[in-house]
């Protein structure tokens, strides 16, 4: 094992998430424009260059790998890269190999999922009403993702649902979701929408519902109490006391958590960005390709941690919120 990653604020990057493909087949309107142009095939990473990057990333002290994408189960040949990760849980340098996903894929990999050492899955989840699922998604069919997680319950993964809080769009909603996750057994999360990608002149501050509010809500029916427990990710959690359900809030917006961040998040074509929510990346393509040996992306890697920034700088008080950050949050993987 070689020194761990340890940045200018004395975090230690422990974490990394890891873009698989830009490509999705839903469209999410907060995600994605309508009509995206991807990425010509040819310029993604292999599976193998992949592979090659999270094991030194692996090498270097990260022990939670959460692949994303786009919608990580639409690369092709994603399995095989899944059974080759597992191999570092199995000599235990790995604790955690995880996804987020749309769940749309779910029905058929759930199973290969579980033996490839995966044990909770991250579902995005945003409503549970069919015609309001197909609004947000611009064709998604519901019991399609339903059927997923279904499937995901039956071959033992945990599921998380992550929620974008949307205001106006799923606000009614708050109380249909907790109920059903109390139902199945899942845990629950809301995260706070935040300004990235241009989506073609739609208003995010109209979208943006903060969670202090959500939360507020929360408590007019049940009893919260705070738990110390975190996954690693930059939830915090509460229980309801009524149900005994977890309830996560992420808060970039009300409540930065950037002070205790232990992540950095490598694109489907090699990019490491320090921060979701800053502009600064580095290529670490160039590197992987020059040489068969990874003393220069091992260096590449180093040099990338020494930059990362103290904390993103969405806010909404700002006054060109849409033209903020045009990069998609697709590209970086949420
Ligand atoms: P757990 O392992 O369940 O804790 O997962 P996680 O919260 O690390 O991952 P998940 O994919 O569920 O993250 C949900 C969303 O949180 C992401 O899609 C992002 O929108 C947001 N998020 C995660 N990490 C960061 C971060 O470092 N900064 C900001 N601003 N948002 C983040
Ligand atoms: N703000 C907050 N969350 C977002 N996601 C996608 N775009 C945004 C955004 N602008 C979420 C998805 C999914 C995760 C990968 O990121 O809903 O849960
Ligand atoms: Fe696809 Fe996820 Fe973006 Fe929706 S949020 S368009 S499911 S990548």
């Amino acid at each position: 094992m070689n020194a761990p990653l340890i940045d200018p604020f004395a975090r230690a990057i422990r974490y990394l998430r890891v873009s698989v493909t830009d490509r999705c087949d839903f469209r999410c309107t907060y995600c994605m424009a309508e009509h995206m142009t991807f990425l010509p095939k040819a310029e993604l990473l292999t599976l193998e260059e992949l592979d090659r990057l999270c094991t030194a990333f692996v090498h270097m002290g990260v022990e939670k790998l959460r692949i994303t994408g786009g919608e990580p189960l639409v690369r092709k040949g994603i399995m095989t890269f899944f059974r080759a990760m597992s191999r570092h849980l199995d000599s235990g340098a790995l604790k955690e190999l995880t996804l987020t996903t749309n769940g749309s894929q779910l029905a058929r990999f759930a199973q290969e999922l579980v033996d490839c050492g995966i044990r909770r899955i991250n579902v995005s989840l945003d409503t549970l009403d069919p015609a309001k699922f197909a609004e947000i998604t611009r064709w998604g069919r519901l019991p399609q993702v339903l059927d997923g997680i279904e499937a995901a319950k039956a071959a033992g993964l945990r599921v998380k649902i992550n929620a974008v809080a949307l205001k106006g769009f799923n606000e009614d909603e708050l109380f249909p979701l907790v109920d059903w996750c109390a139902r199945e057994g899942h845990d629950l999360t809301f995260i706070e929408v935040m300004p990235m990608g241009d989506l073609g002149g739609e208003d995010r501050l109209s979208q943006y519902w903060a969670l202090t509010d959500l939360r507020a809500r929360l408590a007019e029916r049940f009893a919260l109490t705070d738990l110390a427990e975190r996954t690693g990710g930059p939830a915090r959690y509460v229980r309801l006391e009524e149900t005994g359900q977890k309830i996560g809030f992420i808060t970039p917006l009300t409540h930065n958590f950037c002070e205790s961040c232990n992540r950095v998040r490598l694109t489907c074509t090699g990019e490491l960005y320090m921060c979701l929510g800053q502009e600064d990346m580095a290529d670490l393509r160039a590197p992987l390709r020059a040489s068969p040996d990874d003393a220069g992306l091992e260096q590449a890697i180093r040099a990338a941690i020494a930059r990362k920034p103290k904390g993103h700088d969405f806010d909404y008080s700002r006054q060109a919120i849409a033209g903020q950050m045009t990069r998609h949050m697709s590209h970086t993987g949420g």
